[in-house]
């Protein structure tokens, strides 16, 4: 159960980003303690992407501070933040499989590239399937993306995700375009690599959904099941960060965000609109 003593994973200190004169990020502050979740709300172009490749080095900020798992790695160079990601695991809105390897190889990519992460090739072949089998992807290791629905290759994102057991995991957007049923299906799993293996996760949603199942439901190793949290112990460790226009306008609980009157911050919320 995290606290104000818990470490650091992820912070940012008033870090703004604009490319050329347009400011894209303002100021935006926030701390995700070990174990935490956090989930980004904001409208289309708010600066949610760009929040998130921030916070990976992908993206240098103008201004302000940023501070990965205790360390203040502003400013760091290209080859530090390198392998500063190799405990940072990632779906990208966009997916970013690649086409032309097989979802094996897309799955074992980042094992193979960075040098922290070497271990012999059986090492290598076990972790992918063990990642694929994590999310029932286990046949489908010599198929192309492809060949694979969309629900599906996003699943392959998140053993490719999770495939190098980082302690911090990143979800841009990972429901989007994808019917109910498959979009509870992969919070699911998102939620199951969370609580198996107490990953402090950020993920970017435009599904108020999405939330509600992060904050209000647990993986039960028991069953396999989701199960409703009881009591406040896991939604307390979920916060939500609202963005507008590249500013932070909320950084609370569920229950807060329900509570707020702010019209803009409203627009995210469904009450009982079930999951
Ligand atoms: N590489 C870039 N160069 C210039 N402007 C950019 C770049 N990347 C993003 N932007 C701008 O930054 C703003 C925020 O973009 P961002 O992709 O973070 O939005 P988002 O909140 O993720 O939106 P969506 O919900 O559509 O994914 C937009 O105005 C966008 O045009
Ligand atoms: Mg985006």
């Amino acid at each position: 159960m995290p606290d104000s003593s818990s470490p650091v994973v992820l912070a940012f200190d008033r870090v703004s980003l604009s490319f050329g004169g347009e400011t894209v990020l303002r100021e935006v502050s926030f701390a995700m303690r070990r174990g935490e979740s956090m989930i980004v709300l904001g409208a289309a172009g708010s600066g949610k992407t760009v929040l998130l490749k921030t916070a990976l080095g992908l993206l240098t900020a103008t201004s302000g501070r940023i501070e990965l798992f205790g360390e203040d790695v502003t400013g760091l160079d290209e080859q530090a933040w390198y392998e500063r990601r190799s405990h940072v695991g990632v779906l990208f809105q966009e997916g970013g499989l690649f086409d032309s390897l097989t979802i094996e190889e897309n799955v074992a990519y980042p094992m193979l590239n960075q040098p922290r992460l070497a271990c012999p090739e059986e090492e290598v072949i076990r972790r992918v399937q063990e990642s694929l089998n994590f999310v029932e992807l286990g046949h489908t290791l010599e198929k192309f993306p492809s060949e694979l629905s969309g629900g599906m290759r996003r699943r392959v994102g998140i053993a490719r995700a999770i495939v190098t057991q980082p302690d911090l995991l990143l979800y841009d957007s990972p429901t989007a375009g994808l019917d109910p049923i498959t979009a509870n299906t992969i919070i699911a799993l998102i939620i199951k690599g969370r609580d198996m293996r107490h990953a402090t996760t950020f993920m970017v949603t435009h599904r108020y959904q999405d939330g509600q199942l992060l904050a209000g439901f647990h993986h039960d190793e028991a069953t396999g099941q989701l199960l409703p949290v009881n009591g406040q112990r896991e939604t307390g460790r979920t916060h939500y960060l609202v963005l507008r226009e590249g500013a932070v306008v909320f950084d609370g609980s569920a229950t807060e965000l329900e509570a707020s009157r702010d019209p803009y911050v409203r627009r995210f919320v469904r009450r009982e609109e079930g999951a």
